[in-house]
């Protein structure tokens, strides 16, 4: 039995968010460097990407780089960069054949010159792909971005563009780099970590959260389904009281 064929059809969560982490200690575990764990970890991306087109996800937002990150080894950081470069190269092809498009949020500036052409042209590439977007969250952080949020916004005011009294949610939303993505409804964690570490806070305020023990590169689509079947059994109420929701089913 696959929990495939448990996922309810009409309530595949429109956008799942994924913090794929434990790729070091799966390496670690066999004895194998770290790099060894990221490079498995890029097969899960392709493998769970797929599974999430082939099921009719509309948005998936893979936390690929944060800017926390930038304080790591050098030489992995390096290598890492290195290995998004090798990984675009590879994978437009895929993204073509299956109607994905992608999409980056975060300081991409921050990126060597040579990573950031590769994803501009594959942005560029599939732009016109109508079934997934894969959001790839580079050189990401949420503190980052609602720091640039504020500043856009603070601008706008000064320059008359914007009345104070018009801040509501949808103008902060409108100016985080997400802008036009509708927030995760459900938020996947791997590796038995349970922190947020810096990602999509203001988009989360009402995403349904899902820790894993399973490490990133161990990671298979039977443990998505799995994960969108447990989202699917449960009762989102946005305050709401139970009897209420229920009511408007
Ligand atoms: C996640 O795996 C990938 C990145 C953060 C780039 P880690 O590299 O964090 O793996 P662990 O947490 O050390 O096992
Ligand atoms: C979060 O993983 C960032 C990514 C998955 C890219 P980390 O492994 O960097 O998170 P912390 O620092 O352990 O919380
Ligand atoms: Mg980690």
């Amino acid at each position: 039995m696959s929990y495939k064929t448990d996922i309810i059809k009409e309530r595949i969560p429109r956008h799942i968010a994924i913090i794929m982490d434990g790729n070091g200690r799966w390496a670690k575990k066999q004895g194998l460097a770290r790099m060894f764990g990221h490079k498995q970890g890029v097969t899960t991306v392709h493998r769970i990407t797929e599974a999430a087109a082939e099921i009719g996800i509309e948005y998936m937002t893979l936390y690929a780089f944060s800017t926390e990150n930038w304080n790591r080894p050098k030489e992995e950081v390096d290598a890492l960069m290195t290995l998004l470069v090798d990984t675009i190269a590879k994978e437009t092809p895929t993204l073509m054949k299956n109607n994905i498009r992608l999409l980056t949020i975060g300081d991409i500036d921050r990126l060597p010159a040579e990573t950031k052409k590769k994803f501009e042209g594959c942005i560029e590439e599939t732009k016109q792909n109508t079934g997934l977007n894969l959001v790839l969250a580079l050189s990401y952080s949420s503190r980052w971005e609602i720091i640039e949020a504020a500043k856009k916004i603070a601008t706008e005011v000064k320059d008359g563009k914007l009345d104070v009294a018009d801040i509501n949610e949808a103008i902060i939303s409108s100016h985080l780099t997400t802008n036009g993505i509708p927030d995760p409804d459900l938020l996947i964690r791997t590796s038995g970590e349970l922190r947020l570490s810096n990602y999509l806070l203001w988009q989360i305020a009402y995403s349904e959260l899902y820790f894993t023990d399973r490490l990133w590169p161990e990671f298979t689509p039977e443990d998505l389904y799995e994960a969108i079947v447990d989202y699917q059994h449960r009762e989102r109420r946005f305050g709401k009281t139970s009897e209420q929701v229920k009511i408007e089913k």
